[in-house]
């Protein structure tokens, strides 16, 4: 029989019953101390029933933050608040990794300690505005990291790594996708760099690939996924030459025998993209591989058993149907999404979307 969304698969050490993973969404809506909190508890728990849960976006260290009220991973009480989540889950028979993020320059003084500037490859301000406590306001130009700095940044990730371990994840994700600091790094719109960590592929990898060695040193590799999405122009970033970076980015990940490779197979946001052969990046990736973007069912299962894919994860639809996976088994109409929910807010459009049982 064809492999398809139901099929169980074990990702590096973790074992799945199904292919249908939780895309990692932001929600903003983490409690005091960006700490998670009862309703986090219960939204991640009614969802339980995913293959994998990729948590939201969670920033690493304070200089990481972005956004108002994301969840963090760099304080005891954050640790202590995903421990909640993570039992609340496994008491369901789920599994969850952590998704580590640092957003670089898609941040603003006033979501940083001291007001400081954002950090990024280089001094290159975003188009477009940040979310703040204070409203929308126009991003600013960032500050270039020194070299002598890196190994600081890499240290923040293996802290986060160590924390996400504490707090019980079956795993984590290093986010390198969708114009956060390691695909500003990545990416040669937004990295001008003169270093060894800036020029060619090789040195824009650079980063990412120290990373992943670091991470996967504290957390073995089979419990450690990357996410890349080399054609998202969201955040105002780009490429000259997507498929050459990113086949080189899927080769030298490879030998690591990662638990699985993620990849946003587009744009979030319509826009003109460059053409791009996701079967063939694939091929340059040995492990499980992940596709996201705008899959439904029948697209999903028939990727699935083309080999073209291993797995698939769903965004919007997760929000809306925390009972996917039972909806997609006995092909029962999905919920629609209220947009105006998706990002901060109270229980509304977070934990009170109706399952088939009412
Ligand atoms: C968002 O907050 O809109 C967001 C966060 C992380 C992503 C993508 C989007 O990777």
């Amino acid at each position: 029989m064809a492999l398809d969304l139901f099929s169980p698969i074990k990702v590096g050490s973790i074992a799945l019953k199904n292919r249908i993973v939780m895309a990692p969404l932001t929600r903003n809506r983490a409690g005091e101390g960006n700490v998670p909190r009862e309703m986090n508890v219960t939204y991640y728990e009614q969802r339980a029933s995913a293959g994998l849960i990729i948590t939201e976006a969670t920033p690493i260290s304070a200089m990481a933050h972005g956004y108002p009220a994301t969840p963090g991973i760099h304080t005891e009480a954050q640790v202590a608040g995903w421990r909640k989540v993570v039992d609340a889950v496994h008491a369901k028979g789920g599994k969850i990794v952590l998704q580590l993020w640092h957003v670089g320059r898609i941040s603003h003084p006033s979501l940083l300690p001291d007001n400081a500037l954002p950090v990024a490859p280089s001094a290159i301000k975003p188009a477009g505005q940040a979310f703040t406590y204070q409203g929308l306001q126009d991003f600013v130009t960032p500050r270039a990291l020194a070299a002598e700095e890196i190994p600081g940044v890499v240290a923040e990730y293996v802290q986060a790594t160590r924390n996400a371990l504490a707090a019980g994840f079956d795993g984590v994700e290093i986010h390198a996708a969708n114009g956060y600091l390691l695909d500003q790094f990545l990416r040669d719109s937004t990295n001008k760099r003169t270093d060894i960590y800036g020029g060619d592929k090789v040195n824009r990898a650079r980063l990412l690939l120290e990373v992943t060695q670091n991470v996967v040193a504290v957390a073995g590799a089979d419990k450690v996924g990357v996410r890349i999405s080399p054609l998202n122009p969201f955040n105002d970033i780009s490429d000259s030459n997507p498929q050459d970076l990113f086949n080189h980015v899927a080769r030298v990940l490879s030998p690591f025998g990662l638990a699985y490779l993620h990849v946003v197979e587009g744009g979030m946001g319509g826009s003109d993209l460059p053409p791009f052969d996701f079967v063939e990046l694939r091929k340059n990736f040995s492990g499980p591989y992940i596709a996201n973007l705008a899959y439904d069912k029948a697209r999903a299962n028939a990727a699935i058993a083309a080999g073209n894919v291993d797995l698939v994860a769903f965004g919007v639809p997760f929000i809306a149907n925390p009972d996917l996976v039972e909806r997609f088994a006995r092909d029962a109409a999905l919920n629609q999404a209220d947009q105006s929910s998706f990002y901060g807010g109270t229980e509304k459009g977070y934990i009170d979307y109706p399952t088939l049982q009412g």
